[in-house]
């Protein structure tokens, strides 16, 4: 990744459904407090990496539906699929190893003569991937059958099963480990392999992210019992790997702390801004607190109090101001003296806010460029995208 000119401090690689998201909590708060703590403190010098079974498809879809930050690097239809930054581009050498031993055809011909296999939607056959749903107790049959075929026709692949449902076909080099080790690889070439490297799993498919050497491992409380079971059989005793007591997301935060990896005090589980350290003062960690006190001024959980909105703006640099993508220039005073109109119009309702893709640069003794985009979740699923950029100057003085 150019984004860093140095080695990561840290790596997080992170499965997606009911690791990084919790599909069982509505509100997403895990979810919306390790998105506050990786953009305060990690996105600056860390790097995020999502690794999901979804194809870029229902990636999209996802992303549509909760609240989820930019990760750096993208892996999809577990591990043969990975693409970098915003705009997504794909790693072409990836597709070339994938080739290897590899023929689709003989895949998909193969595997439709066993009657326990349905097909999944075809949004999820992919180059490298050929995926069934499969019960739970026909399972283990049908893999050792597809392997002796497969292994008869000189295919070198590999057979996951996943959720208790899922079961793909891929090429023996692909999946989450495989993507995962040659990232390492290309990152060691570069001479930025992370400091610390986190991998987060939920389920089957995310069990050999937790083979790769040297890294960190954490699997969530709600770990399927196909990954507890692989634990068991292939890892246990290796301390680096813990089974987390929380969920998700809350999970991955609570392993951060664990592994000693950095600080892991999510900016959402303060309440009083004004106690909390100086030295964790930085550009970007007062960008997400601005905007979490913005989103508990409009949901009225913060009094509404004009000492309150105006020691806001005292602390504000004056000649701090938006900048829209638009071009458009907005005095932050200004911005905040406006938000007097809107405290408590977002009351018992679904309204949340998360900064997404911070990062400052310092552009004088006390002033900062602060790139961010600025995201909202209202009433529904209505997703809103602002780029935004911010000078602010004197951050040791703004203490909201
Ligand atoms: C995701 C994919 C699916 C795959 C499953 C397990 O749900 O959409 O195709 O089988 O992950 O890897
Ligand atoms: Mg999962």
């Amino acid at each position: 990744m150019d984004r860093l000119n140095a080695p990561a401090r840290l790596m997080i690689v992170s499965d997606l459904d009911h690791t990084m998201v919790d599909h069982h909590d509505p509100e997403n708060m895990s979810l919306l407090r390790f998105n506050a703590l990786w953009e305060a403190r990690y996105r600056h010098d860390s790097l995020l990496v999502f690794s999901t079974g979804r194809s870029p498809t229902l990636y999209k879809q996802l992303r549509k539906e909760k609240p989820m930050l930019t990760p750096d690097i993208t892996i999809m239809s577990v591990g043969t699929e990975i693409t970098y930054g915003t705009s997504m581009v794909p790693d072409d050498g990836w597709v070339e190893v994938l080739n290897h031993k590899w023929d689709r055809n003989i895949v998909t011909e193969e595997a439709s003569k066993f009657s326990e296999l349905i097909l999944q939607s075809e949004t999820e056959q992919r180059p490298h991937k050929v995926s069934f749903y499969v019960d739970k107790d026909k399972a283990r049959n049908v893999r050792k059958g597809l392997s002796e075929i497969f292994a008869k026709h000189g295919l070198d692949v590999k057979i996951i099963y996943s959720g208790g449902m899922d079961l793909d076909i891929l090429p023996q080099g692909a999946g989450k480990g495989q993507a995962l080790a040659y990232l390492h690889k290309k990152f060691k070439a570069e001479g930025k392999l992370p400091t610390n490297t986190l991998v987060c799993g939920d389920s089957g498919n995310d069990a050999e992210l937790f083979s790769i050497p040297d890294v960190h491992g954490v699997m969530v409380s709600n770990a399927q019992e196909e990954l507890l079971q692989w634990h068991a059989e292939n890892a246990k005793g290796n301390p680096k790997i813990i089974h987390a007591t929380e969920r998700c997301a809350a999970g991955i935060i609570q392993a951060i702390g664990h592994f000693n990896l950095g600080p892991n005090t999510s900016p959402r589980d303060i309440t009083n801004f004004s106690d909390s350290e100086l030295e964790n003062v930085s550009a970007s960690s007062e960008i997400v607190k601005f905007f979490l006190f913005y989103e508990r001024w409009r949901r009225a959980e913060v009094e509404n109090c004009e000492i309150y909105l105006a020691s806001v703006k005292a602390d504000c640099d004056a000649s701090g101001i938006l900048v829209h993508p638009s071009g458009v220039e907005l005095p932050l005073c200004g911005a905040i003296t406006g938000m007097r109109n809107y405290y408590g119009d977002k009351q018992g309702q679904q309204f949340r806010v998360w900064v997404d893709r911070v990062l400052s640069t310092q552009t004088g003794l006390d002033t900062w460029l602060v790139k961010f985009n600025k995201w909202e979740l209202s009433g529904k699923i209505d997703l809103l995208v602002t780029g935004t950029c911010l000078h602010m100057g004197a951050v040791n003085r703004v203490s909201l």
